[in-house]
């Protein structure tokens, strides 16, 4: 039996509203937390079935071009190699679909330096690395590789749908009391997942037992069957552990179908793993942006006009691009408003989700601009935020599903003690340290994901959540088990979630901060169905059930569920897909950012002292988890700020600083006293938890209050970002 819900109109359900248990929201801890750390956890590559092959990947050391041929036969006579897979085995090419067809675009064709050609599979890891080494290439370079996005004469892409003009921008900037027009600049970045990507590919016949380390199974499943012109039911997909995404796994990576395919031709379990210089070449990175702000006045400080226009890159054909102005569009008032969005086409790594792809580059911008339009007012800047919250989407003229930034700029305010700021940069000094403080509004889309789930009610009086849903790090297993112990009246301990494998109810996977709730969701509603199927046997009224404590309670009436089953099992499935409430009304979240920094005078290093952040995303589901979410995202907001720099070669794109030693991910000694505040919120609007997305809501803008905090204790704006030593100085 199943329960389906499409999000069309307002939920309002009071079920959890008075929860009987109360185990929603407590920061309970991770069920699979002991597995993890005493190393029982089984992570993709840690998974060794009997007769294992390894794959390494040979790359292209070009970044465009052919490649005309290899030297297989040497690799192959190698010790112990066992196969060598080259490009028209190895990356499928549409155009070789019949035999009398000529390869137009063939599979030998390189876009960009590091692009995966050929695998090596051998007895041991060693083997197959040293054939990968060996491998020759025979590589022609054709025109000119196209590496940075601003350089002269590239062609640049302006998709029509991505643009937007209202009123008359132009006419508000002359008129405007106070302007700021700028142009600013992010790097590329990349995910960083602490485990780097590895599959386990085994074949059965026609089909694909695939261990993996991916975010969104139902997707990855048919990603991995069409690139080996398979059927998805012929894939199965095992993904229980991911030791962090951040984006990078969210699509299948190279790694998977290599896998896969090295499996097929050596008739044996192939291991493939990448390294991290090869995570770092081939997975997806963010791309880098140039930005100019608009931003239009009056003697008020009220914004009469807001323009954000942007320029991301991808390779040729790819679909995706940064979408940077993503909040601009609703953040802040101004009836004159110009979006431009435009994309290079750049031979340079495949460019995707990272880390709140649009807000995490575009809010840092916006309030980056706005703290420069602070200072052009003489506002202070949680008070010019304040005066410019629009009432409505500027944009749409449609609802917000609920509006909480000046409750979290106040907040945030006052619990930081943002009152104590100088507003004179470089009036604060401690030694040869100048001490500032910064801060921003933090805003991120909310978008539920159609999700499904089936949860499993035993004579014992335990129960099963059971999903193909992921826990990226994020909490998924403790958020699950909480929301079926509750709507179930167990305790937490009898309730099992099972994730991270596609023969299971498909989920919304983890990404744009969607998990928690979409999937939560799925369970909530299988949920209610068995409470259905629990009052149908116990011969009551489902507003007079009551379920605690392992016990089934009506009146005066109380039963044991495990006698109320009788010795059978109660089965449940539950589905939600987005409805015509995503369209209704704005649905977003809301916070705030506040930064202290601490600037060296004569070496122009930059400390953070101390950060506090307040978020509003509706109900929280587990606030332990929630707080770490936050605490790493504002982490990362560190890195934007300070020290993250993808860095490309100008002559070939190839990845400079391509490991931990040269990408600059903040680390302990980085991170200071980090301060999280949740508001109570509820947004029927969003679902039937009225929860929303937070994960990625902390990264965003949480870089703008340390580089706001750096102008406010030196007086230099960094407007390229990171703020390093050379720029700060
Ligand atoms: Mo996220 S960057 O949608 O995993």
């Amino acid at each position: 039996m199943s329960a389906y819900l499409k999000m069309d109109e307002v939920d309002r359900r009071h079920r959890l509203d008075d929860m009987v248990q109360g185990v929603i929201g407590q920061p309970l801890d991770r069920p699979e937390g002991p597995l993890k750390v005493s190393g029982r956890a089984p992570y993709a590559h840690e998974w060794h079935p009997e007769g294992m092959a390894h794959g390494v990947l040979v790359r292209a050391t070009i970044a465009r071009g052919r490649l005309s041929g290899m030297d297989t036969e040497a690799v192959t006579a190698m010790p112990g190699v066992l196969a060598v897979l080259t490009g028209d085995k190895f990356l499928r090419n549409p155009a070789q679909g019949t035999a009398d067809e000529a390869p137009v675009q063939g599979a030998s064709d390189i876009a960009y330096f590091g692009q995966p050609v050929a695998l090596v599979v051998a007895e041991t890891f060693e083997q197959a690395r040293h054939g990968a080494q060996a491998l020759k290439l025979t590589l022609e370079t054709g025109a000119d590789p196209v590496i940075d996005a601003e350089a002269e004469g590239v062609s640049l892409e302006t998709p029509k749908k991505k643009q937007l003009e209202q009123g008359d921008l132009d006419r508000a900037m002359a008129e405007a009391a106070f302007t700021v027009d700028e142009i600013y600049r992010t790097p590329s970045h990349n995910s960083a997942a602490m485990e780097p990507h590895a599959s386990v590919a085994v074949w059965d016949g026609d089909t694909l037992l695939l261990r993996g380390s991916y975010q969104m199974l139902k997707y990855n499943r048919n990603e991995l069957a069409d690139s080996l012109g398979i059927e998805p039911e012929k894939v199965r997909i095992l993904s229980p552990y991911v030791g962090g995404g951040f984006g990078s796994k969210l699509g299948i990576a190279p790694e998977a179908v290599a896998a896969a395919l090295g499996a097929k031709e050596v008739g044996r379990p192939v291991s493939v793993a990448l390294t991290r210089q090869q995570v770092f070449e081939t997975t997806m990175r963010r791309s880098e942006t140039r930005q100019r702000v608009r931003l239009a006045a009056d003697a008020d400080g009220r914004l009469t006009g807001i323009s954000h226009e942007s320029l991301v890159s991808n390779l040729p054909d790819e679909v995706f691009s940064e979408p940077v102005a993503q909040a601009t569009h609703f953040l802040y008032r101004g009836e004159n408003r110009r979006i431009v969005h435009q994309i290079a086409r750049l031979n340079r790594t495949c460019a995707g989700s990272v880390r709140a792809p649009g807000e995490a580059v575009g809010v840092t911008i916006i309030e980056t601009a706005m703290d420069e339009l602070a200072v052009a007012t003489g506002l202070d800047p949680v008070e010019l935020r304040l005066r410019n919250i629009p009432d409505r989407d500027p944009e749409k003229d449609i609802p917000f599903s609920s509006h909480t930034l000046a409750e979290a700029l106040k907040e945030g305010a006052r619990r930081f003690g943002w009152d104590n700021r100088q507003t004179e940069p470089g009036s604060r000094r401690e030694g040869e340290w100048l001490i500032g403080m910064g801060m921003a509004s933090a805003v991120r889309v909310n978008m539920l994901a159609e999700s499904e789930a089936r949860v499993r009610l035993d004579p014992d009086g335990t129960a099963k959540v059971e999903t193909d849903m992921t826990d990226i790090g994020t909490g998924t297993y403790a958020i699950l088990t909480q929301i079926a112990a509750e709507m179930l009246g167990l305790p937490v301990d009898n309730v099992t979630t099972i994730l991270g494998d596609t023969e299971l109810p498909p989920a919304s996977g983890s990404g744009g901060s969607w998990g928690a709730m979409s999937s939560g969701t799925s369970v909530f509603l299988a949920c209610e169905e068995l409470r259905r199927q629990i009052c149908a046997r116990f011969d009551c009224a489902e507003d007079d059930l009551t379920l605690k404590d392992g016990r089934a309670i009506a009146g005066n009436r109380a039963v044991p569920l495990a006698e109320l089953l009788d010795g059978e099992s109660l089965v449940a499935e539950g589905h939600v897909e987005p409805g015509k409430t995503s369209k209704a009304v704005r649905q977003s979240t809301f916070g705030s950012h506040f930064a202290e920094v601490a600037v060296n005078a004569v070496t122009g290093e930059t400390r953070v002292r101390r950060m506090l952040g307040v978020f509003a995303a509706g109900r929280i589901l587990n606030e332990k988890t929630a707080r770490s979410q936050c605490l790493g995202g504002m982490t990362f907001g560190i890195g934007m700020a300070l020290t993250e720099d993808l860095v490309p070669d100008p002559r070939d794109g190839h990845i400079v600083n391509r490991d931990f030693a040269e990408y600059h991910l903040p680390v302990n000694a980085d991170v200071p006293q980090q301060e999280v505040h949740f508001l109570e919120e509820r947004d029927p609007w969003a679902n039937p938890l009225g929860a929303k997305g937070i994960g990625e809501l902390s990264i965003c803008g949480s870089a703008a209050a340390i580089n706001n905090a750096i102008y406010n204790a030196c007086g230099v704006r960094v407007r390229d970002y990171p703020a390093t030593l050379d720029k700060v100085l």
